[in-house]
């Protein structure tokens, strides 16, 4: 049998270059290999949301983009969260078997809190047992998720652990799959590629925005004149070029050592490159954004096959506790 692989996208809008090369890229590639289910988790925004009116449009652009860069409802099973109503359940069953301790240690609900001091919800404390839900509730052994997502994973073998000897043997340990790009720094050249800092391209964007965005971003700081020889090592844009232009990668390196090739050639250059990455995909985007029927029908049979799978859970949950 093939191994259950799970992970969950929170639906902040659309896929941007960040998430596909970080996580997206490998659950296209894990379909083959694996028997992988993909969640967007509506319920995990609700705890830093507070104006929620785009939150159902949110995950519709979402899932078309994950559509779009080739995530296939054959293969997988994709469904969002809150269509699946028996994790709230088995969330607040898990509840019981996970001290308070443990979550108030947590380095991202510290993080959130200091970010949200007038909206430390209960939810946002229990942001971790929710995600050990989903990925518990069909037994998954692995999640693909960024490093960043790692304490989270941990707390979630911890919570199973307890669980399994409390009430016994019930759910395999899960253990996190980085990916091979963990983390992509947005055109600011500073922070992580993010919506919320506007240093992201999103997949969906036009080829001229694209260009507008690589245009305007950040490269080598110590390279001031374009007779200065530049440090490709430490320039966001080359890592960028790493991606999107291989085969020429090297010569890029050395015309910018040399100071033969200026940045904004350079990112003329990667502009292009991107959007002719990024075309197939986009035209596949387009295409799945104009046939409304085929994205609920989606929508609606990976809720189906998902709920299948969760019920089962469920019934053994509740005999093992000693509910049923
Ligand atoms: N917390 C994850 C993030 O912010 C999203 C998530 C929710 C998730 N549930 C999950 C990831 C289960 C992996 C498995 O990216």
């Amino acid at each position: 049998m093939k191994k259950r692989v799970f992970s969950g996208i929170r639906p902040t809008g659309r896929i941007h270059l960040g998430n596909y090369l970080g996580a997206v890229q490998n659950y296209v590639a894990m379909q083959d290999e694996y028997d992988c289910i993909y969640c967007v988790v509506d319920i995990h925004a609700l705890t830093t949301l507070e104006d929620t009116h785009l939150l159902k449009d949110n995950v519709r652009e979402q899932m078309i983009d994950l559509l779009a860069a080739g995530l296939d409802p054959d293969k997988c099973i994709l469904f969002v969260q809150s269509h699946v109503p028996e994790v709230t359940e088995l969330f607040t069953l898990l509840g019981m078997a996970t001290p308070l301790s443990w979550l108030l240690r947590v380095p991202t609900f510290k993080e959130k809190a200091k970010q949200q001091p007038h909206n430390v919800n209960y939810g946002l404390v229990g942001y971790p047992v929710l995600m050990t839900a989903d990925i518990v509730l069909y037994k998954a052994e692995a999640v693909p998720v960024g490093e960043d997502q790692l304490p989270h994973l941990e707390l979630a073998r911890e919570i199973v652990r307890r669980f399994n000897d409390q009430f016994g043997p019930t759910f395999p340990e899960p253990k996190g799959k980085l990916t091979s790009f963990p983390m992509v720094v947005g055109l600011d050249g500073r922070d992580k590629m993010s919506k919320s800092l506007n240093n992201h391209i999103e997949l969906a964007a036009t080829p001229e925005e694209t260009m507008k965005k690589v245009m305007s971003a950040v490269t080598d700081p110590a390279r001031r004149l374009r007779s200065d020889p530049g440090h490709p090592e430490v320039c966001n844009i080359y890592k960028l070029q790493k991606h999107f232009s291989p085969a020429i990668v090297d010569e890029i390196a050395s015309e910018c050592q040399s100071a033969s090739r200026g940045c904004v050639d350079c990112k003329k250059q990667l502009g292009a490159a991107i959007n002719e990455y990024l075309a197939p995909l986009r035209a596949r985007r387009a295409e799945i954004a104009a046939d409304q029927a085929y994205i609920d029908k989606v929508i609606k049979e990976g809720a189906e096959k998902a709920r299948a799978i969760a019920r089962v859970t469920m019934v053994e949950v509740k005999q093992k506790m000693g509910l049923l």
